[in-house]
């Protein structure tokens, strides 16, 4: 299949990466305007990686641990992006902090997936099942995703979209935790083609 070529994209991740997988692949099948240049993480060993792997996606880990504060590793990430020549970045569970520098690189060009609805349940500390958990102790009807932009504060960028997911009255943090990624996964990659979309026309 011939690809067409795409807003140069970098994806990152710092688990399973079902998130990282469908974007590659609907970019693989020509669906989205995008090249999936790179994955960065900030973990050794994580399921994005495996999926990079198998994809022929180039990887880059980039630990906070190696270096010496929050500074050097926000240069590192914004220097790597500077150099695959990226324009565009997802970020599909990746459970840090972006820094300024990084935000810098790509001129804000940054969205992430939340997996609750924006402004509740956002913020340090709350990521993957601890969402879900507090979702379901709080005994909340609805939850579900949302996709905003990207600024230096956890979860705070303007909000593009936001897909509900109802919550059922026996599920635990993982069976809602499942079926909101069902509608997630798919939701991130119609809201990357219309943010695109916009940013060409
Ligand atoms: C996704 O549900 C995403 O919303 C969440 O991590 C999961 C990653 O899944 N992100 C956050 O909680 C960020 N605050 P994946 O690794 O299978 O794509």
């Amino acid at each position: 299949m011939t690809s067409i070529k795409g807003t140069n994209l970098a994806i990152l991740a710092s688990g399973t990466g079902t998130n990282f997988k469908d974007i590659v692949e609907s970019a693989q099948r020509n669906e989205l305007p995008v090249e999936v240049k790179l994955l960065i993480t900030d973990k050794e060993e994580i399921g994005a990686i495996a999926h990079a792997k198998n994809l022929q996606i180039p990887f880059v880990v980039i630990k906070p641990r190696s270096f010496l504060n929050f500074d050097d590793w926000d240069h590192e990430v914004a220097e790597t992006l500077v150099n695959y020549e990226i324009e565009f970045v997802v970020l599909a569970g990746f459970l840090r902090k972006i820094g300024p520098h990084t935000l810098e690189a790509v001129k804000g060009q940054m969205i992430n997936t939340h997996p609750s609805l924006l402004p509740s349940y956002g913020g340090k500390g709350m990521y993957g099942i601890n969402v879900h958990k507090a979702v379901v102790e709080n005994g909340e009807k609805v939850s579900g995703c949302t996709v905003h932009w990207v600024n230096d504060h956890y979860d705070e960028g303007q909000i593009i979209g936001q897909k509900q997911v109802e919550v059922l009255p026996d599920d635990t943090p993982e069976s809602l935790a499942s079926r909101v990624k069902a509608v997630e996964n798919p939701f991130l990659i119609a809201v990357l083609k219309s943010v695109l979309s916009k940013n060409q026309s």
